[in-house]
Formats: structure tokens, C-alpha cells, sequence
């Protein structure tokens, strides 16, 4: 199948496909998994798609003792295990030859010269016009540090060219610390030239949300609380922890995945339409609903949140050991690993309309999707028949790894007795779009080096999040859970989850 060529229309953005600006592009953290997985292959992409300025450079700071052409070396063995297509020597070539590398700390201010005079060379010798960005993919310990050294080295300041940070997540750890955070490097650097990232927001699924709300005149007008009657959004893994026990023992699923990059769904599926997609108007919409969300009340933490830790299973067939001989993670680990819950928000479109979240580590398969289930049909002309067997209209966003979208509802099976029975209507994107894999950081980079922040945090949006999970961590922490770990690997979580919509009458939509 084909989308036909008439029925294609461009969206005037920033870029609208010209090449990204002549810039620098610093990567703090560059021998971490984030530089070779993601940042290195998705630049890559960029420059094989034209994306790329032809006066671009890329410097990688990190401890590690290493020169320039080692860490060339480096990065050019590992595109090869990593790139989503076939490498082509030649362009790489071209890009290999405008990559550098620094060693040292990042709290040390010799680093920062020595980043200063590299920068001006670079833009000499590859016509960079003075145009940097830093990328801080380093531990979050690091993120003020790092922001404060480059203001005293006078590398913000944008007489000669703009500068911009991306930060990675997770920015703070609770309400106050994200706070915190925000006030530090606002010190540094104004507003605008802040990118904070969440890589959900690179996902085509993700963004296409918007585009399916808005670019159809059939769904706005049912897409309220007099048609829909609750709203699911699953995020589930089947990997567990991994190496990342040292970070993920501190953090826990409520910090690694609420906050963030579900609530960019919930914000992307429940905002009001916005008027441009000027990057201000666009997050004014989804910081409405971050503010509207209703923070809990203590007892209802306890009633509307579910949390678990997995033990032994199986996942896909391979056995699974418990989260608590993870490496890095405490025998006696009150950490969760998987988390259930049922928001509301207080807002004309959405009052009294549930939007249950799950997701964990260790499930039984991975799939990240949102379902709308509508309110039922008034079934008087079917009084006799058991109408209530039958499935409500779904229509549910699969954003990963099936990427599509599926509408559910009823029809009459043939024959001459009236029987109805569920039906679905599926699209698939790859049957109609032959689009080449990409990382997901392709277009955040992109918008980076144009100066478009539309999908990028600002700094309300993230208070805003952490305002509503912080009442929730206060409780958890005043209560340690009692029978951790309580659901195998390879099982949908804890009973309790499967109870916080029974308990309404509702079940979760997706299941194996
Ligand atoms: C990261 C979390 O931000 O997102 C991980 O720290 C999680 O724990 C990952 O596995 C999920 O991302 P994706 O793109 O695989 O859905």
C-alpha cells in the first residue's frame, strides 16, 4: 500500500528539511553507551539524510585519557555494530574527519579553556560560525556542575553565535531537587537556550499523536468526557534492570518513567488543540494539562497506586532472576520495578475521566500503547441480548514496537439469527510508509541546531510533573511495601494492578 503523492502535505516548521545550522556539537559523558548507541548514529542519519550542515563538528569530553584520533578510531568501530542502515565509507569518512575529543573533569576549569580554544579552531578550520551546543550526557550530578563551569568560561554567551544545552533525564529526582535544578541553571543561562530532553518525544509514534488529533476532523469532536470513558496507558519491557542496577536502585520505575515520558503521552493525548506549533503554544497546551492533573491525596495514594518488584520467572521462555540479585541492587531492594495508577484531570474536557498507567520491568511482552475506550452504546434495541459480553469501541495508539493504530467495534455476524461480534479495524505503518529505521534522536538534534524547542521540556512542565508524583513518593517512603518481591518475571504485575480497574469494573485492554 501507498500513500498517495496528492494527499502529502508538508508542515511548515522551523526547518521544513533544509539542513540544520553550521554548528559544534559537545558531548559531555562521550564514552558512554548514550554517545555510541544514539547520539554518534542518529548524527550520522542526519548527514546521510542532508540534514546535517556541511560546517558541522562534534567534540566528546569524558575522563578517559584518549586523543582525538583514538576516539575517532573508537566511534568508527563502533558505528558499525550500532548505525540503524549500512555504513557508507565515504560519508563517514567526511564526518570522522570533524570529530574530536578532550579529556578531563568536568569540574575542572582547565577543561573549559582548553574547550574554548578548540571551539575557535573549529570553527576556523570547518566554518562553525561560533555556533555550539552541549550535550550533557553525564550522570545528573554532574548537570550543574557542568552548566556553571561552561557560564564562567564565557561559553554561553552568545555575542558570537548561539549557544544551547540539551539535558538528559532524569532532571531531579523529586519536586524540590528538580526545582533546585531549574533555579541553578537558570543562573547560567536563560530559558530558551534550555533544552530539556525526553527521547519519547523523538519516537514518530510519539509526535504522530498530535497529528492524528489534529489533522482529522472525526476524532476532536468525541475526543471529550461525554464520549470517552477512560483512557489506559501501558508502557511495558520485558527487559529488567541490566547494568544499570547503581541507577535504577536509587531511582525506581515511578522516577524512571512517570514523570517523564508517560506524562508527555497523557499530555500529548489530552491537550487542547494548540493554535501554531510554535514551540510555545505548543507546550502552553501540554503544560495546562501537566498543571490540571490532580496530585493525590495520601489515602488515595494508597488506593490508586499500585507498585511491584519482580521476582523469579520467565520472560519470552528465559529465565529471569528476582531484581534483588541484579548486580548493583540491595538484597533487600524496596525499590519498584513496576507501577499502576489512576490519575484524573481537573480540567472541562476530562473531569471524572480515569487515565490508568502501568508500566514495569520483566512483563511479558514489550508494547507501549494508549487505548481509548469509549462510553457504551445505549443498547435498547438490543434489551434481549447480552450486550454487555461485548467489548466497547477502542480505539488504542500503538506507539511500539508494532507501530499502528486500531479501531474495535461491534458488527453482525452473517446468518439469519442477529449476533454481533467484536471486530477490529487495523493500520500499520509499515504497510504504508517504507520508512528507514532511525534512533529516535534524529529529530531532536535536528531541532536543536534550529533552534526549535517545541519538543523539549520547559521548565514549568517539569515542575508541573513532579508536583503531581511527589505525593506519591512521600507516601511510599513512609510505608515501605510489605511483600516485596510480589509478581514473577514474565507476568502482568502484582494482583493489585489487575484489581485497580476491576474495582471499577474495567479491565486492562492489553494482555497476551
Ligand atoms: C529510559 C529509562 O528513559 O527509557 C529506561 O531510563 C527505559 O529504564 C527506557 O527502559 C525505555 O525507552 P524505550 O525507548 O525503550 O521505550
Amino acid at each position: 500500500m501507498q500513500v498517495a503523492d496528492e494527499t502529502v502535505v508538508t508542515v511548515p516548521s522551523t526547518g521544513a528539511g533544509r539542513p540544520g545550522d553550521p554548528c559544534v556539537m559537545v558531548i559531555f559523558g562521550a564514552s558512554g553507551d548514550l554517545t555510541k548507541r544514539k547520539l554518534i548514529p542518529a548524527l550520522y542519519n542526519l548527514a546521510k539524510d542532508n540534514l546535517l550542515s556541511k560546517e558541522f563538528a562534534v567534540v566528546g569530553i569524558a575522563r578517559n585519557e584518549m586523543s582525538s584520533e583514538q576516539f575517532q578510531d573508537m566511534i568508527g568501530k563502533e558505528i558499525g555494530d550500532f548505525a540503524t542502515t549500512k555504513v557508507d565509507p565515504d560519508l563517514w569518512h567526511w564526518f570522522a574527519r570533524r570529530i574530536y575529543y578532550i579529556s578531563g573533569d568536568f569540574d575542572d576549569p582547565k577543561v573549559y579553556q582548553e574547550l574554548d580554544q578548540l571551539l575557535t579552531q573549529v570553527d576556523k578550520d570547518h566554518g562553525t560560525r561560533g555556533n555550539y551546543f552541549y550535550y550533557l550526557a553525564t550522570s545528573p550530578s554532574f548537570f550543574s556542575v557542568v552548566v556553571k563551569q561552561l557560564g564562567a568560561a564565557g561559553l554561553v554567551n552568545e555575542d558570537r553565535g548561539w549557544r544551547r544545552v540539551i539535558i538528559e533525564k532524569p532532571f531531579g529526582r523529586d519536586y524540590d531537587s528538580a526545582r533546585a535544578l531549574n533555579k541553578e541553571i537558570r543562573q547560567v543561562l536563560d530559558e530558551k537556550q534550555i533544552y530539556r530532553i525526553d527521547h519519547y518525544l523523538g519516537k514518530e509514534t510519539v509526535q504522530n499523536i498530535l497529528v492524528f488529533r489534529f489533522s482529522n476532523g472525526i476524532f476532536e469532536p468525541i475526543w471529550n468526557r461525554r464520549y470517552i470513558d477512560h483512557i489506559q496507558i501501558t508502557v511495558a519491557e520485558t527487559v529488567g534492570v541490566e547494568q544499570r542496577g547503581m541507577y535504577y536502585d536509587k531511582a525506581g520505575t515511578l522516577r524512571d518513567m512517570v514523570p517523564n515520558h508517560i506524562f508527555q503521552l497523557i499530555s500529548l493525548t489530552a491537550m487542547e488543540p494548540p493554535v501554531s506549533f510554535d514551540a510555545d503554544v505548543v507546550r502552553d497546551e501540554q503544560a495546562k494539562i501537566l498543571k490540571a492533573l490532580t496530585p493525590m491525596t495520601d489515602e488515595e495514594v494508597l488506593t490508586r497506586t499500585v507498585r511491584g518488584q519482580y521476582g523469579e520467572g520467565l520472560v519470552k521462555g528465559a529465565k529471569i532472576a528476582p531484581y534483588r540479585s541484579e548486580p548493583m541492587v540491595a538484597p533487600d531492594s524496596r525499590t519498584e520495578t513496576f507501577v499502576a495508577m489512576k490519575l484524573f484531570i481537573d480540567n472541562w474536557r476530562w473531569a471524572d475521566v480515569p487515565f490508568y498507567l502501568r508500566t514495569g520491568k520483566s512483563l511479558p511482552k514489550r508494547a507501549t500503547e494508549i487505548s481509548i475506550q469509549f462510553k457504551r452504546a445505549p443498547f435498547m434495541l438490543f434489551r434481549r441480548t447480552a450486550v454487555d459480553r461485548l467489548e466497547p469501541n477502542r480505539l488504542v495508539l500503538h506507539l511500539q514496537p508494532d507501530e499502528g493504530i486500531s479501531l474495535s467495534f461491534g458488527a453482525k455476524i452473517p446468518g439469519p439469527v442477529v449476533q454481533i461480534g467484536g471486530v477490529n479495524m487495523n493500520f500499520n505503518y509499515g504497510d504504508y510508509f517504507n520508512a528507514t529505521p532511525q534512533t529516535g534522536y534524529e529529530r531532536l538534534l535536528y531541532d536543536c541546531m534550529l533552534g526549535d524547542a517545541t519538543l523539549f521540556q520547559r521548565s514549568d512542565m517539569v515542575e508541573a510533573a513532579w508536583h503531581v508524583v511527589a505525593p506519591i513518593l512521600d507516601v511510599w517512603e513512609a510505608l515501605p511495601p510489605r511483600r516485596f518481591p510480589n509478581y514473577g518475571a514474565g507476568t502482568w504485575g502484582p494482583p493489585e494492578a489487575e484489581e485497580l480497574l476491576s474495582k471499577d469494573r474495567r479491565h486492562w485492554s492489553l494482555c497476551e
